[in-house]
C-alpha cells in the first residue's frame, strides 16, 4: 500500500503518529510562511500543513499544488491550535505536518469545480462524468446504491432466496416497450432482444423448482425518455413459487422496513396501505395517487385489482394492462369466454411510493391451456404463440408450481430516497435524455467491415438538413 491511512479516519488519538497519506488536493491556501492543503479521498478531508524550516524542500512542492493534483505525502498528526478546530469533520481536530511530498500525478484546470455550488450544465456534467462523480453529493448517491444492494442481499438470502444471473443476450420479452435488437453474427439475419425484464426467465426458473428467487437485474426499453425512465436500468428482480398476493405482500413490507431502518434509520408503518384501481382511479383519476401527507417520511400504497385487459382503439385489438403471464382473478375468469373482458380483475399489484410507481408484479398463469387462452385474446395465432412463447408454454407441461412475483424500479426508488428529481441523478453513468452517452459519445457508428461481419448494409436515406 502506497498509504497507511485514509484521509477521513484519522483523530485526536492518533496525535503523534508518523502517517502516510494519498489523494487529491482539495484546496489549498497560501499564508506566506505557511502552506496550508486539505487532501482529498473517498473517505474524507484532512489538513496537512507545510513549513518552510520544518521541511523546506516538501514546501516548495507545495507552492506548486493545484486544485485535482493527485499527491502521496508523509507527516506527523498534530492536534490543530486552539482556535483552529473544526468541528464538522471527522479530521477537524487534527492536521498533519507534512515532511515529505510527492506529486503522483498532475491535474490540468477543471472544466467546472468539484467543491463548487454553481450550477453546471447536465451535457458538460456528464461528459465529465467521472469529475461529477467527485462531488460528495454524487459520491454519497453511489454509496446509498452499494448499501442499499448489501442490504438487499442480506435480506433475501435470510428468507432462502437464490441470485440467480439470467441472460442479457436473449429474445423479446414483450413488456410494453421497443426492444434494444443485436444481430448475430453466427445466424445471419437473425437478432437478439436485450431483456425488457427477465419475466420470462424467472417464470422458467420457478418451473425448475428454484422456488425463490433474486437479481438485481439489467433491463433495457427502447422508450421515450423521462426523469423517470432510462433506457437501461435496474430491477430488484424477484419470483417465488407456492404463493399468493399476501405473501409478496409481507415480504415486500419487510424487505422494505429492513432496508428503510438500515439506510435511513426510519422505522416504517406496516401493512402498507391497499387500494383498488377502481377506486384510485375514481378518487384520484390517477393509478399512482400521491398519498403522502407533511407527517409522513414515505406513503405506500399497494394498488390492486387492475383490468387484465385494455382495449387498443386504434389498433381495434386487447392488450395487458400489465403483460401476458398475469392470472385473472378466479371469480372473474368466467368472462374470458365472453365479450366483457373489460371487467376481468388481474392479479396483479403496483407499490405506489409518493406518487411513484416503484414497483409491479403479479401472480403468474401457470396453466398452459389458460395461458394459451389469453395470448388467443391478446390477437396471437397459434404459430406466433408458439415462435415467441413456445418454450414457456411447453415448460408449463412439465409440472410447473403455482408462481408470482414483483420487481422493484431501483433507481427510481433511490432518487425518492436521495430527493433526486431525475434518476439520471443516481446512476454512474446515465444518457441523456436522447438516448446518448456525452462521454464515450455513445451511440456511434460502426466500420462497414464489423457491418458486413453481422450480414447488414446501411439503408441510404436522405439525410435530412437541421
Ligand atoms: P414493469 O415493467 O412494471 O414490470 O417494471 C417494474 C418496475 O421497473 C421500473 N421501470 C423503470 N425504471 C426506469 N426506467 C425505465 N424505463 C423503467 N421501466 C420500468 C418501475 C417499474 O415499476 N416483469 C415485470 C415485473 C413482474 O411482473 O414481476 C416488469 O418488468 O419502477
Amino acid at each position: 500500500m502506497l498509504r497507511t491511512h485514509t484521509c477521513g479516519e484519522l483523530t485526536i488519538s492518533d496525535a503523534g503518529k508518523e502517517i502516510i497519506l494519498c489523494g487529491w488536493v482539495e484546496a489549498r491556501r497560501d499564508h506566506g510562511k505557511l502552506i496550508f492543503i486539505d487532501i482529498r479521498d473517498r473517505q474524507g478531508i484532512t489538513q496537512v500543513v507545510f513549513i518552510p524550516k520544518e521541511a523546506p524542500l516538501a514546501y516548495e512542492v507545495a507552492a506548486n499544488l493545484r486544485s485535482e493534483f493527485v499527491i502521496v505525502l508523509k507527516g506527523t498528526v498534530n492536534p490543530r491550535p486552539k482556535g483552529t478546530i473544526n468541528p464538522k469533520i471527522p479530521s477537524g481536530e487534527i492536521e498533519i505536518l507534512a515532511r515529505e511530498i510527492e506529486i503522483l500525478n498532475p491535474s490540468n484546470t477543471l472544466p467546472f469545480e468539484i467543491n463548487g455550488s454553481i450550477d453546471v450544465g447536465e451535457e458538460i456534467r456528464l461528459k465529465y462524468r467521472y469529475l461529477d462523480l467527485r462531488r460528495p453529493k454524487m459520491l454519497n448517491t453511489i454509496v446509498l446504491r452499494h448499501k442499499l444492494y448489501q442490504s438487499i442481499r442480506r435480506f433475501l438470502d435470510s428468507q432462502g432466496f437464490l441470485e440467480v444471473e439470467t441472460p442479457i443476450l436473449t429474445k423479446s420479452t414483450p413488456e410494453g416497450a421497443r426492444d434494444f435488437l443485436v444481430p448475430s453474427r453466427l445466424s445471419p439475419h437473425e437478432f437478439y432482444a436485450l431483456p425488457q425484464s427477465p419475466q420470462l426467465f424467472k417464470q422458467i426458473l420457478m418451473v425448475s423448482g428454484i422456488e425463490k428467487y433474486f437479481q438485481i437485474a439489467k433491463c433495457f426499453r427502447d422508450e421515450d425518455l423521462r426523469a423517470d425512465r432510462q433506457p437501461e436500468f435496474t430491477q430488484l428482480d424477484m419470483e417465488m413459487s407456492f404463493v399468493n398476493e399476501e405473501d409478496i405482500f409481507k415480504l415486500t413490507e419487510s424487505l422494505f422496513s429492513t432496508i428503510l431502518k438500515e439506510l435511513k434509520g426510519i422505522e416504517l408503518t406496516i401493512p402498507f396501505k391497499r387500494m383498488a384501481y377502481k377506486e384510485a382511479m375514481e378518487r384520484y383519476n390517477n393509478d399512482k395517487p400521491n398519498l403522502r401527507t407533511e407527517q409522513e417520511e414515505f406513503a405506500f400504497v399497494w394498488i390492486i385489482d387492475f383490468p387484465l385487459f385494455k382495449y387498443n382503439n386504434e389498433e381495434k385489438r386487447w392488450e395487458s394492462e400489465h403483460h401476458p403471464f398475469t392470472a385473472p382473478h378466479q371469480e372473474d375468469s368466467a368472462a374470458l369466454e365472453t365479450p366483457e373482458l373489460t371487467k376481468i380483475r388481474s392479479r396483479s399489484y403496483d407499490l405506489v411510493l409518493n406518487g411513484n410507481e416503484i414497483a409491479s408484479g403479479s401472480i403468474r398463469i401457470h396453466d398452459q391451456n389458460l395461458q394459451g387462452k389469453i395470448f388467443k385474446i391478446l390477437g396471437l395465432s397459434e404459430e406466433e404463440t408458439k415462435a415467441k412463447f413456445g418454450f414457456l408454454l411447453e415448460a408449463f407441461t412439465f409440472g410447473a408450481p403455482p408462481h408470482g412475483g414483483i420487481a422493484f424500479g431501483l433507481d427510481r426508488l433511490l432518487a425518492i430516497l436521495t430527493g433526486c428529481s431525475s434518476i439520471r441523478e443516481v446512476i454512474a453513468f446515465p444518457k441523456t435524455q436522447k438516448g446518448l452517452c456525452p462521454m464515450t459519445q455513445a451511440p456511434s457508428q460502426v466500420t462497414e467491415k464489423q457491418l458486413n461481419e453481422v450480414n447488414l448494409t446501411h439503408k441510404k436515406t436522405a439525410i435530412k438538413s437541421p
